[in-house]
């Protein structure tokens, strides 16, 4: 069976309370159970996982390898700014795609920069929740397009 990792980084536990009028007022959890159930519908298995901490989601990225066929990542505030993760990304091998909740190419410039999506498959971002629908959805074609 396809096993996804759907990784999610920095302020992102924070979903529901943070900043509503630009992310909504859905939980993370709730996200997770909305990619859960998709997962089950497209017979893959999901793991899904938040980290506040640079070095513990480079760690996640590295488990990945082990038994991981495509991951969707929203690095958070690290997709502006975080090499490491970007090399990361570089150095698993897998098909990585990119996504974010708010339409960060519409909001203030720094967001405008991903220093990670040149290392991914391709970035997904501005659908809200939907947008981690729509990263399971590419990530499991691109599993099904290299077998
Ligand atoms: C975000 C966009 C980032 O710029 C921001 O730092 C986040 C969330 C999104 O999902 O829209 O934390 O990744």
């Amino acid at each position: 069976m396809t096993k996804v990792l759907v990784l999610n980084g920095p302020n992102l536990n924070l979903l529901g309370k943070r900043e509503p009028e630009v992310y909504g007022s859905g939980t993370l959890a709730e996200i997770e159970a909305q990619v859960f159930a998709l997962g089950a519908a497209w017979e893959c298995e999901v793991v899904f996982a938040q980290s506040n901490h640079e070095g513990e989601l480079i760690d996640l990225l590295h488990a990945a390898m082990e038994d991981t066929d495509a991951v969707v990542f929203n690095p958070g505030a690290y997709t502006h700014t975080s090499y490491a993760l970007r090399d990361a990304v570089s150095s698993i091998g897998l098909p990585v795609v990119e996504v974010h909740m708010s339409n960060v190419s519409a909001r203030e410039s720094f967001r405008r920069q991903s220093v990670i999506a040149p290392a991914c498959a391709g970035q997904i971002s501005g659908f809200g929740a939907n947008s981690y629908m729509l990263g399971l959805k590419a990530a499991l074609d691109l599993v099904k397009d290299a077998s």
